[in-house]
This record gives structure tokens, C-alpha cells and sequence, in this order.
């Protein structure tokens, strides 16, 4: 049984990710070359941690348990001792990862297992200039991935069953619930059909259906409010495969099927307009309103899964 971690990366996953382990008894060794990132890190750890506290899900001495649990280092060899996995979250740059697999190699005996976040680059591409392919699996969590409890599990032809195991044990233990998928395929499963959704609701806005705002109450107050508890093909059953064949049938036809990112998404990112992290994107955010945002989205995800856990 997995007892001691690494977290490769203390970024925006990075640091979630490790409050998960080490939230749930596992040592934790976190890792990022910039001694800046893991200050940040420690300062959104506690922030996250209190969270936590204030929302009833840990009290004093689950947190103080926690950070006895985790350790940050700048050290690549001091963060890899010891450890039976390795979860990387660096940037989502080939090249990068690659040389970080190869560092790894270099330090780790051959059986530890490197399960990489990945969002979108497939496990075979990442595996192909390690030594040891079959150790390797893509563990890909959600942010902030503290609280969201899905994580896609993939494999590649050569990842041993011992590793699928492994993390699918380790993510259950520490109250995930981890879905495999049977074959690789681009951005797996949930960022597919995010990704689905996304190119009709910047269609409608584009054939001037409606608004960004009213596209959002139409998730958030519709199918969003039904999707925590019932997936979308709970839904086609609950409304009845017959009413459903007639919607495919009515609406398949005139769906969206653009191949290229929606235009105004690129007109933003060409003005430079990326978001919250720039305070201005489809909307705008001053520094407070990212801060006020950011922990009313945390609060409420907090109370979804307590809610999703509570026996009805
Ligand atoms: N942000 C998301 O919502 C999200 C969700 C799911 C998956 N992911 C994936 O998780 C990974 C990390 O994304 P992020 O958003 O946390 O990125 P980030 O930029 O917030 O953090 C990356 C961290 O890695 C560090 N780093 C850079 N080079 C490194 C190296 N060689 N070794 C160790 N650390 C290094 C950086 O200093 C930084 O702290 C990416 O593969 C991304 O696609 C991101």
C-alpha cells in the first residue's frame, strides 16, 4: 500500500493535489524548482486548509495533521526518496516532461510508478523516451483538485496491471472516485465532453442566441443543477430513450460540427484578454471580485460534496 508520495510541480494542481494526499494520512514530498512557487503554494495551502476548517469537512487537528504530513523542497533527489509514486504536474509542455521523466529515471528504481496530470498529451507520446514505459499511467484530476472528486485513470498498452492498481487503490483511499478508461483517446473523457459543450454555447453566442451570462444560467440553473447527481445518460433514461431519440433525431442535424476554436475565444487571447488571470475575458474581474470568486466557487464545491456524500 502507497504510503509516501511525491508531487512534482506546486502549481495551481500541484498543491491541491498533494492537500489530497496528504489530507488522507499519505507523506507527501512536494517538489518545484522555484523556491517562489512553493511559498505561494504554503500560502494557498493554508488558505485552503482553513477552508476546510470553516466549512466543517476538517478540524484543528486534521489540518495540523496534514501539514505534519507534507514536506516542500527544492531538491529534485530529496523529493523522490523513498517514495512508491510519483505524481507529476508540471507545465503541459512535451519536452519539459520528458526531461523531467528522464531526471526521475535517473534517481528512482525501475518499479516506482510516474503517474503524469496531463490534460491533453496522450500517455504512449509521454511514455516513448522513458526507459521504463510500463510504469507509467496519467492520473488526471480536476481543479482545484482538493475538493473535486473525479479522476481519469489511463493507461497505455504497456502500463502493467500492478500500477493500474496501484493508483486506482491509492485515489479510492484517498476519497476520489477514479474512472479507467479502456482506451486512450485525446483529452480522455470529461474534457471531451466539456469541450462538446463548450462549441455549442460559443455558437449560440455567436449566431446571437444569447448572451455569455444567459448561456451560463442556462448550464448552471438546467442541466448543470442535474449533472452533480445525474450523469447524461441517467438523464436520457429518466426522460425516456423514446423522447430522447426524437430530440437526436430533431437536434443532431443543427448542432454546431465547427472544427476551429471559436472566434471570439481567439479574439480575446489576441487582445490579450485571458480572464481572471488578467481581469478581463469574457468578463470582468477586479483583483477582489478573482479573491470573493474564487472562495464562493470553493465554498460551494465544499458543500456539493458534502451534500454528494450524505446517504439519502
Ligand atoms: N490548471 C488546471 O485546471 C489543470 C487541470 C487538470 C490538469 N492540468 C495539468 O496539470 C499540469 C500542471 O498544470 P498547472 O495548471 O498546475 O500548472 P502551473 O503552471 O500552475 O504549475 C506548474 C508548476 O510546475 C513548476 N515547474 C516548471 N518546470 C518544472 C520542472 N521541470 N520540474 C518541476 N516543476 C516544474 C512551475 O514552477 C510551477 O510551479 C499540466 O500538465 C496541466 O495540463 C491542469
Amino acid at each position: 500500500m502507497v504510503k509516501r508520495v511525491a508531487v512534482i510541480g506546486a502549481g495551481v494542481m500541484g498543491h491541491g493535489i498533494a492537500q489530497a494526499y496528504a489530507g488522507a494520512g499519505i507523506q507527501v514530498n512536494l517538489y518545484d524548482p522555484d523556491e517562489q512557487m512553493l511559498q505561494k503554494a504554503k500560502n494557498m495551502l493554508e488558505t485552503s486548509m482553513s477552508l476546510f476548517i470553516q466549512e466543517g469537512v476538517w478540524d484543528e487537528e486534521h489540518k495540523e495533521n496534514t501539514w505534519a504530513n507534507l514536506r516542500v523542497t527544492t531538491n529534485l533527489s530529496e523529493a523522490l526518496n523513498s517514495v512508491e509514486l510519483i505524481t507529476e504536474a508540471i507545465p503541459e509542455i512535451l519536452e519539459l516532461k520528458w526531461k523531467l521523466f528522464a531526471d526521475i529515471e535517473a534517481i528512482v528504481d525501475e518499479d516506482i510508478i510516474i503517474a503524469s496530470n496531463t490534460s491533453t498529451i496522450p500517455l504512449s507520446q509521454l511514455a516513448a523516451r522513458v526507459q521504463h514505459p510500463e510504469r507509467m499511467v496519467i492520473t488526471h484530476f480536476f481543479n482545484p483538485p482538493q475538493i473535486v472528486p473525479l479522476v481519469e485513470i489511463v493507461k497505455h498498452e504497456r502500463t502493467t496491471d500492478h500500477a493500474i492498481s496501484t493508483v486506482m487503490e491509492v485515489m479510492t483511499r484517498i476519497g476520489k472516485e477514479p474512472i479507467l478508461l479502456q482506451k486512450e483517446v485525446p483529452g480522455f473523457i470529461a474534457n471531451r465532453l466539456q469541450a462538446a459543450l463548450i462549441r455549442e454555447a460559443f455558437h449560440l453566442v455567436e449566431e446571437g442566441v444569447a448572451d455569455a451570462r444567459a448561456i451560463d444560467t442556462a448550464v448552471t440553473a438546467g442541466p448543470g443543477f442535474r449533472w452533480s447527481k445525474i450523469g447524461p445518460m441517467q438523464t436520457v433514461d429518466f426522460g425516456g430513450l423514446d423522447t430522447w431519440m426524437r430530440v437526436m433525431q430533431n437536434l443532431a442535424p443543427v448542432l454546431s460540427k465547427e472544427e476551429k476554436t471559436p472566434g471570439i475565444i481567439r479574439q480575446h487571447v489576441e487582445a490579450g484578454e485571458l480572464g481572471v488571470k488578467t481581469g478581463k475575458g469574457l468578463f470582468d474581474y477586479t483583483d477582489e471580485e478573482v479573491l470573493r470568486e474564487t472562495h464562493k466557487r470553493d465554498v460551494h464545491f465544499l458543500r456539493l460534496l458534502a451534500l454528494q456524500q450524505e446517504q439519502l
